[in-house]
């Protein structure tokens, strides 16, 4: 299925590893013309010029946090320069910390909120004007099945992502007559470092390895393993495309069946 995506551009959030650049990949191999941003450094760049190299697209790279409070406007502006226009965005960067959700501190959830919601609401309010106007945009967040069944020690992501959720619903019936579509993706349990971290973690609370976490956790998944990267990248570029046009204000999950609830 041609997705008509050749020529468009996107700004890719967490790009250089995981599920961002999953993601990426599969709007680069769909003809787009990319800004990937990351904290940046090494692995940022090696991603640009992997994926410069593998699909033949224009590429550029912004270093960022998401978690400082000056970073949005810096990466819309840079964004909009180097590629003259952004027509997709796809919100990602990496996830707040595990904790005893009993035992949080306020410090942290000032960073968690900057980094899970504020950051990618101002990115998405700076970019909107120019979608609208020109009767095309597409807006995906890639957040967590956490905002449908939160895990114990992920209180600061569930809490966080569920603000942008909140938002995202409010903003997609106002920009649809626009040619303007916003979405997101749930993820569940995707082999990528973060969630290898996780297990770590996990491992370390529990007395055991990350090996038995993983076996674990695989089993209680109904697809019986961890996805790929690559299962939730090429639903976002569905998700980008033209054809998806009538799909807004959705958020699916992408987790081998693991969410068991109606949504
Ligand atoms: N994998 C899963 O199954 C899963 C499940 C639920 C939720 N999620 C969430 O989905 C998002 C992506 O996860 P992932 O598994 O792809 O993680 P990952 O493999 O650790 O990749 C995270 C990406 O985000 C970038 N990043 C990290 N902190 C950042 C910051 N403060 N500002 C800007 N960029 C930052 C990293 O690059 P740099 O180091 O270069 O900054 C990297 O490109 C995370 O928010 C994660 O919590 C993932």
């Amino acid at each position: 299925m041609d997705l008509g995506l050749r020529g468009r551009t996107a700004l890719v959030g967490g790009a250089s590893a995981g599920l961002g650049r999953a993601s990426a990949e599969r709007l680069a191999g769909e003809g787009c013309r990319l800004a990937l941003w990351s904290r940046g450094g090494e692995g940022l760049e090696r991603a640009a010029e992997e994926i410069r190299r593998t699909y033949s697209v224009e590429v550029v790279t912004i270093a960022g946090d998401a978690a400082e409070p000056e970073t949005a406007a810096r990466v819309a502006a840079e964004a909009t320069r180097a590629l003259g226009q952004v027509d997709i965005l796809v919100l990602n960067a990496g996830g707040p910390p595990t904790s005893d959700a009993t035992q949080t501190d306020a410090a942290e959830w000032r960073r968690s909120f900057q980094l899970l919601a504020i950051t990618p609401i101002e990115l998405a309010t700076l970019l909107l004007p120019g979608m609208r106007e020109r009767g095309w945009g597409r807006i995906v967040a890639i957040m967590s099945s956490g905002v449908r069944q939160p895990s114990p020690e992920l209180g600061y992501s569930s809490a966080g992502r569920s603000a942008l959720q909140a938002w995202l619903k409010t903003i997609a019936p106002e920009v649809i007559a626009n040619g303007v579509t916003v979405n997101g993706v749930l993820p569940g349990r995707l082999d990528t470092a973060r969630v290898a971290s996780l297990d770590r973690a996990r491992a370390e609370r529990a007395g055991t390895t990350p090996e038995e976490v993983r076996t674990k956790l695989e089993a209680s998944i109904p697809a019986g393993r961890y996805g790929a990267p690559d299962e939730l990248g090429a639903y976002v570029a569905w998700l980008c495309s033209d054809p998806a046009r009538y799909q807004t204000g959705t958020f699916v999950p992408i987790d081998g069946g693991m969410l068991r609830a109606l949504p």
